[in-house]
């Protein structure tokens, strides 16, 4: 005897068990990992927020991190640097290294801040050391570092800033290589960012009704 089969969309009735078999799909099974964060989009409205940012760079760094920086002139690259110099407890004034090509700090760890526009080539960077202060302990920060980034020892974090306004930037945070500590560190201070946007929004007068 043949069994007729209802259509799909046939409203009521029970569907035929084959047809039950064939859509069972086996239950989702929990990640074997937590989920890396490797990306995180920040938006920073002023120079003093990008320092902000900066500062709790530095304090949620180990002290062993190599962050990249990239972006146009004047989009906030010395400024971000300023703000971990801050939280390091530098005293000394921050500013780009266009014409050393590079300064390092004494702080609550070392910091070396590098300047890449000047370099024309890779023979360039061979000749300024940058492989020996890099092995050396300590953080270190390279602006327009975009010029070499396949020259950077993995992992590290590259730190894309795009000026959006006059007083607008977008910092694009993306661990380049594999590395469960720097995916933890840009997710902590994404955590941190926007906890600290939520208190301001809570403060915020008139905001209450
Ligand atoms: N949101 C912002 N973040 C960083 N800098 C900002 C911001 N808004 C305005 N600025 C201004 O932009 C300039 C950034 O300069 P600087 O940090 O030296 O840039 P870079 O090192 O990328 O060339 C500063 O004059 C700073 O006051
Ligand atoms: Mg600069």
């Amino acid at each position: 005897m043949r069994l007729s089969v209802p259509p799909v969309c046939s409203l009521g009735g029970e569907a035929p068990s084959r047809r039950r078999t064939l859509n069972r799909r086996p239950a989702a099974r929990p990640p074997q990992h937590p989920r890396a964060w490797s990306r995180v989009v920040l938006v920073s409205n002023s120079a003093g927020e990008t320092r902000a940012l900066g500062a709790q760079l530095a304090l949620l760094a180990s002290g062993d991190e190599t962050l990249a920086l990239s972006g146009p002139l004047g989009a906030g690259k010395t400024c971000l640097v300023q703000g971990v110099g801050r939280a390091l407890g530098i005293r000394r004034p921050i500013s780009s290294p266009s014409f050393v090509l590079m300064k390092r700090y004494r702080g609550r760890f070392p910091l070396t801040h590098w300047d890449w526009y000047r370099l024309a080539d890779r023979s360039d960077l061979e000749s300024c050391g940058f492989a020996d202060p890099q092995v050396g302990p300590g953080l270190v920060v390279i602006e327009w570092a975009e010029r070499f980034l396949d020259q950077i020892e993995r992992p590290f974090v590259q730190i894309e800033i795009t000026p959006t306004g006059r007083h607008s930037r977008r910092l694009r945070f993306q661990v380049r290589g594999r590395s469960p500590r720097l995916s933890r560190f840009i997710r902590d201070l994404r955590d941190w960012w926007v906890s600290r946007h939520c208190a301001e929004h809570a403060q915020r007068p008139g905001d209450a009704q």
